[in-house]
């Protein structure tokens, strides 16, 4: 038997939580900086540590250019360079990728800084919904869908101007509104090939039923009811594939997850847009429920000699974000956390900390927006539904608030 694996894992929110409690199960696990709640944190660098693997988990550090840094040290890192990257920094590129690859998209174009009535004249040619993009990364908030052309045309104004995203704002796509379900699915690729590594549906609105802003994700569930092995397979194969084919092409040798966000249309799946990272909170439905070895699998992908895909249990988890008050737009933090003990008597329930620190005083407080992730398992989406919202119900702070529609109408 070889030693444990020495693992690192970057980042500080539940999609790490997740991963350090999966990767626990087969290695040594340590996290920067991760978080009170997240055992083996520490204020350490990566760059500062020595680990056989690290994983990055954010979209930030891989943008900046970290796993580049790594390599250069000569570590194994799981997670692409900044070329790769790109395709979740800049959409405009994303989509100029696409084209030249033929992967199926919503049409769309381009403007900068004193093209508003090109904008405009383009938007002339769509039927609403009218959707418009930033360029950059802007934490998932960079994206106005409305059926108002007037909003549309006040949203041109905003994002060219810089108004509404700064610097990463001025570059604006505009696409044509694609209907349909919406399908968010990972895989793990080496560089040259890829393997499918789950799929989940996520809640990106604040509030039931779909309302009020947008969100880093309010709530996931996997597996998702009527998404069969076929057209997982042939979203790798038609989407997934020919995008790593597209990379290898322009030099990018791309080593990390690739999540792909799709809409099921009438036409067949399309992408959305690519994240070179896990989803969170979908890391915390799906990787739970891998049963293989998944430290092994990125330390193979990071090696560029992809091992087997993962195989995955027949159950089902949920999670439920609980969020502080004021999340998204502004939310407060500092409250202290009530509850955790009553919560960790229950089974089949796992809680994934994210916006969290510790007080000082022995107590978990909120530092965040999304402050921690209930997740549930069970045979089936019901009975995992059921399970994280009694957990959920032991938790406690002033002004916390959670979706309650989280998976209820997936069987
Ligand atoms: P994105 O950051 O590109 O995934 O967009 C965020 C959300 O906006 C998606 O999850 C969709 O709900 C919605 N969206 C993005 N692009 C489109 C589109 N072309 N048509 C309809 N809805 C979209
Ligand atoms: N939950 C969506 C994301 O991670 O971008």
């Amino acid at each position: 038997m070889s030693a444990r694996r020495r693992v690192v894992i970057v980042g500080s929110g539940g999609r790490e939580h997740a991963l350090a409690h999966v990767l626990g199960r087969t290695a040594d696990v340590v996290v920067t900086p991760g978080n009170a709640g997240i055992a083996g944190s520490t204020d350490t660098p990566a760059t500062e540590l020595e680990a056989d693997l690290f994983v990055i988990g954010p979209e930030q550090p891989l943008v900046d250019g970290l796993a580049d840094e790594l390599r250069a040290q000569g570590k194994r890192v799981f997670g692409p360079g900044a070329d790769g990257a790109r395709l979740e920094g800049s959409k405009a590129w994303m989509k100029a990728l696409f084209e030249r690859a033929g992967i199926p998209t919503a049409r769309h174009a381009t403007f900068g800084p004193g093209q508003e009535a090109e904008a405009r004249a383009f938007l002339d040619t769509l039927a609403p919904p009218y959707v418009l993009k930033t360029d950059g990364l802007a934490a998932g908030k960079g994206v106005l869908v409305t059926d108002d052309r007037a909003e549309a045309d006040a949203g041109v104004d905003a994002y060219l101007s810089g108004e509404a995203f700064g610097d990463a704002g001025t570059t604006l796509v505009i696409e044509e509104g694609l209907v349909g379900p919406e399908l968010s699915v990972f895989a793990v690729c080496d560089g040259t090939t890829a393997v499918l590594c789950g799929a989940a549906q996520d809640h990106k609105r604040v509030g039931d039923g779909d309302s009020g802003p947008n969100t880093g994700g309010m709530g996931t569930y996997s597996p998702v009811p009527g998404v069969d092995d076929a057209l997982l397979d042939d979203i790798l194969h038609r989407c997934i594939v020919p995008t790593l084919d597209a990379l290898r092409g322009e030099g990018i040798d791309y080593r990390g997850f690739l999540f792909c966000g799709l809409m099921l249309t009438a036409d067949g799946p399309k992408v959305l847009e690519y994240n070179v990272r896990f989803g969170d909170p979908e890391a915390q439905v799906v990787l739970p429920r891998i049963t293989s070895d998944l430290a092994a699998l990125l330390a193979s992908a990071a090696d560029g000699a992809l091992g087997d895909a993962p195989t995955f249990d027949d159950g089902a988890a949920v999670c439920v974000v609980a969020a502080s008050e004021g999340y998204p737009a502004s939310p407060r933090t500092g409250d202290v956390i009530e509850g955790l003990d009553e919560v960790a008597t229950l089974d089949d329930v796992a809680v994934f900390c994210a916006g969290v620190r510790a007080d000082g005083a022995g107590h978990l407080v909120t530092a965040g927006g999304r402050v921690l992730n209930v997740v549930g398992r069970g045979p089936d989406v019901p009975t995992a539904r059921a399970r994280a919202y009694d957990a959920i119900g032991h938790i406690r702070w002033p002004g916390m608030h959670h979706r309650s529609d989280i998976a209820a109408s997936a069987g």
